[in-house]
């Protein structure tokens, strides 16, 4: 196999400001835009984040249709049901105001009424067929109010293949929106809860992009736009993945602490846009891909402080539960650069030895998630040793992120990771 001798960084286009929702009315009359279809979160249509954008596009004179039938964790059911409501309404334009939920869902919808296809034809392979995005799609400009998936700045739409009981994507780079808004006063109002579970996800998506195997690791493409998104670790990515690192050390567990701080949450949903440039050009890979059916096989767990009437398990919690056991796994891959990130989030690396680098992230990681108060496990979401045959399953075929991994995990790998996750402390 050749590898790969290039990597390229992609631009994501992101605009920071306390206080600068107000302007996308003005965005959109700049951009000659006035049919709109407003993707907002049903919690947030009543609260300041909801009114402010509500008021800019009547202030403006733009024509809107609202639509809130966001699922928090969309399903394939719920993205189609956006699709169709943006078919129907013929805009020509979309805003997406809320969390990774709800500009995945401004994504699908989008792409569908951009592009009519079968569903399955642009979702990943091998679940979908994989077929790229034939055109640019519609502006799309996300308002994020979770700090977060960074979805604002990825071409990535995440959701739940409830038939396979897992979660799966579209990945392309058509899909990333045309502006995110990145406003500090929009994670005002975040409970506790989403904001500790969201600020671990920007944790795994720094740590995840900064120990993925190196660009050059990876066959070469044969010609440059076969060049996946996700291209493993690279200097550029490093650069954005390593700061949004000491950021979540410096403000994560202050601004979940203690909201009222506009400095600690400013840096939050910064840090959030930056592991999103980061992992948008580098990938994620095991506890992300873990992650995928340990969220879609959830029965019960009802998480405190998300509005939700159906059992999930939050995105950052799924992703966070695994990630103790990955490192340990995969440190001996490359034990500097494990030892990198957890000096990032604060660990002493002064004269440790490079073979306990995945006990150091690990002990690193474990003192986050308690702070933070993540359940002890998979266990205490309701999982149990009967279920990891199926977990195995629900990750082998998330190839685009497990290929990535430091250190290859087949099934046998795959269970014994899931095993140690069951109980973490
Ligand atoms: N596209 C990507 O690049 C990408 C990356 C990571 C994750 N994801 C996906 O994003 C989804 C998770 O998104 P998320 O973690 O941002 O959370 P979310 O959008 O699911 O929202 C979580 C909860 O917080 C509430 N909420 C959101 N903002 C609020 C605010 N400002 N005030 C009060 N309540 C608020 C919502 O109503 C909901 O109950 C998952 O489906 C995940 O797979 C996508």
């Amino acid at each position: 196999m050749q590898h790969d001798t290039a990597f390229q960084m992609a631009a994501s286009n992101i605009r920071f400001g306390a206080g600068i929702t107000g302007e996308v009315g003005m965005d959109l009359v700049d951009m000659g835009l006035r049919r709109v279809m407003l993707v907002i979160d049903p919690a947030l249509v009543a609260l300041p984040t909801g009114k402010t954008v509500i008021a800019s596009l009547d202030d403006n004179g733009i024509d809107y249709e609202l639509f809130d039938r966001v699922r928090v964790e969309p399903t394939d059911a719920s993205f189609q049901d956006a699709a169709q409501f943006a078919t129907a309404g013929n805009f020509d334009a979309f805003v997406a105001v809320g969390g990774g939920s709800t500009i995945d869902t401004a994504k699908a919808a989008n792409l569908y009424s951009s592009h009519p296809a079968d569903f399955l034809e642009y979702v990943n392979a091998p679940i979908g067929r994989g077929r790229p995005v034939p055109g640019p799609c519609k502006p799309l400009i996300a308002i994020p109010t979770t700090a977060g998936t960074g979805s604002e700045t990825t071409g990535v739409a995440i959701f739940d293949f409830v038939e396979h009981h897992a979660k799966t994507g579209i990945a392309h780079r058509f899909l990333k929106p045309t502006l995110g808004i990145v406003d500090p006063e929009n994670t005002r109002t975040l409970p506790a809860a989403v904001a500790a579970a969201a600020g671990l996800d920007v944790l795994c998506h720094a740590m995840e992009s900064y120990t993925a195997i190196p660009y050059t690791a990876r066959p070469k493409p044969a010609r440059p736009i076969e060049r996946p998104a996700y291209q493993g670790n690279n200097p550029i990515s490093d650069l954005w993945s390593m700061r949004a690192l000491e950021m979540c050390r410096e403000s994560l567990l202050q601004a979940v602490a203690h909201p009222e701080d506009d400095h600690a949450r400013g840096q939050m949903i910064l840090a959030s846009a930056l592991a999103g440039i980061g992992f948008g050009n580098a990938g994620v890979h095991l506890p992300h891909g873990m992650s995928y059916p340990v969220a879609g096989m959830v029965r019960e767990f009802m998480p405190a402080g998300y509005v939700t009437d159906h059992p999930i398990v939050p995105h950052g919690m799924s992703v966070i539960l695994n990630a103790p056991a990955v490192v340990r796994f995969t440190a001996s891959a490359c034990p500097e650069r494990h030892l990198q990130v957890a000096a990032a989030l604060g660990a002493d690396i002064n004269d440790v030895d490079e073979r306990d680098a995945g006990d150091i992230l690990a002990d690193t990681i474990i003192d986050y998630m308690q702070k933070l108060n993540m359940p002890s496990g998979l266990a205490a979401v309701g999982y149990t040793d009967a279920d990891i045959p199926a977990l195995v399953q629900g990750t082998l075929p998330q190839h685009r992120v497990t290929k990535l991994a430091p250190k290859p995990a087949g099934e046998k790998e795959l269970a014994s990771l899931f095993a140690d996750s069951l109980e973490i402390w």
